[in-house]
């Protein structure tokens, strides 16, 4: 028995498998419930009792080495598959990851920056919870004045009292009036809040960019040319404007700006609702109270401001047709706008 047990242990010392499946025929020769090592026990009783000290320990070392002849291979066999060339196709494609987009309402917001800084406007910026001077008193609409009712207004309290939230960022404007000296000519960009039903027209929020302009001698002349300008670099060379006399406490003279519509050139649909023409922000000369309530004198400056909606242009540029959109961050409508920046 001796003889058997000594040329299993060289058999074992020998072995040297190549592939899982040689080292799993090996494991179930030797090692397995049938294996050799099992039999070699079971014929232990028949040893004479002088020998089987010697027999058991040399059946152990034997139990032994083949255990951990499986453990050592099977460590480097699955190793050595895991980093072998074939397994790893270097060549293979990444999973892409997903990239974010800009907001069409960045987007458009910036472009009108951008139009705008190429004449020389600059960027103000203000509060969004404004008192009832910024967002109204100082910009001609004296308190029950009936023009208040034009913007449905969100009130909210605070510790300097009741504060609302603007309703235009017009206000940004008096503030820049009350604190620099003319010439002025700045852009106010911002969210601003009207209490309005949500609907595809409509939302209790929006963005808007303001724009002003103070010097001597500014006339509306200058207005109109700006405003040309403007709409040219936003919807394209041939776009034609229109400006409709209007009504805002803070401008005399109002007016509304429409822009020739670009869908139908002007032809008539149902965008611009068979007109041809699409309003898209109201302006005027600002009024000299105004002016005198933010301490500039009238005598010496004129000016013009004008304010549009962002979502609207928006709207026009992309043909997008519920304003709902905007502000609910679906992942497809956003998608969208990834190559528009
Ligand atoms: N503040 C006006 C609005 O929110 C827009 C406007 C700005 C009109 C400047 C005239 C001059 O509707």
């Amino acid at each position: 028995m001796k003889e058997t047990i000594e040329k299993l242990l060289s058999e074992v010392a020998a072995f040297t498998p190549s592939t899982k499946e040689e080292l799993e025929a090996f494991r179930i020769d030797f090692l397995a419930n049938k294996g050799k090592i099992k039999a070699l026990f079971a014929d232990f009783k028949n040893v004479p009792n002088e020998q089987k000290k010697d027999v058991g320990q040399l059946i152990n070392t034997l139990k032994e080495k083949a255990q951990s002849k499986v453990d050592d291979f099977k460590a480097k066999l699955s190793s050595s598959v895991e980093t072998s060339e074939e397994s790893i196709d270097l060549t293979r494609t990444a999973t892409p990851s997903k990239i974010g987009s800009r907001h069409p309402i960045s987007i458009v917001r910036n472009e009108i920056i951008n139009i705008f800084s190429r004449i020389g406007f600059t960027v103000s910026e203000g509060p969004e919870v404004e008192d009832d001077w910024h967002n109204f008193t100082a910009l001609n609409f004296p308190p029950e004045h009936p023009a208040r009712d034009m913007q449905d207004t969100f009130f909210v309290e605070s510790e300097e009292g009741e504060m609302a939230l603007r309703t235009h960022t017009s206000s940004v404007q008096v503030r820049i009036m009350e604190n620099q000296k003319p010439p002025i000519r700045t852009l106010s960009p911002g969210r601003v809040y009207r209490n309005e039903a949500i609907s595809a027209r409509a939302h209790c929020f929006f963005h808007q960019v303001e724009g002003l302009y103070i010097a001597e001698n500014v006339s509306f002349a200058d207005l109109k040319q700006t405003l040309m300008y403007f709409a040219k670099e936003m919807f394209g060379e041939k776009t034609q404007i229109r400006l409709r006399p209007s009504y805002f406490p803070f401008t005399e003279p109002s007016a509304e700006m429409d822009v020739s519509c670009s869908v139908c050139d002007s032809k008539g649909c149902n965008v611009c609702k068979y007109t041809g023409f699409l309003e898209i922000m109201g302006c005027g000369m600002v009024d000299p109270n105004v002016l005198e309530n933010c301490g500039i004198d009238s005598k010496k400056y004129t000016g013009f401001a004008f304010g549009m909606g962002v979502e609207r242009i928006a709207m026009l540029k992309y043909k997008v047709n519920d304003l709902r959109l905007y502000s609910e961050g679906d992942v497809r409508f956003l998608d969208q706008f990834k190559s528009a920046f």
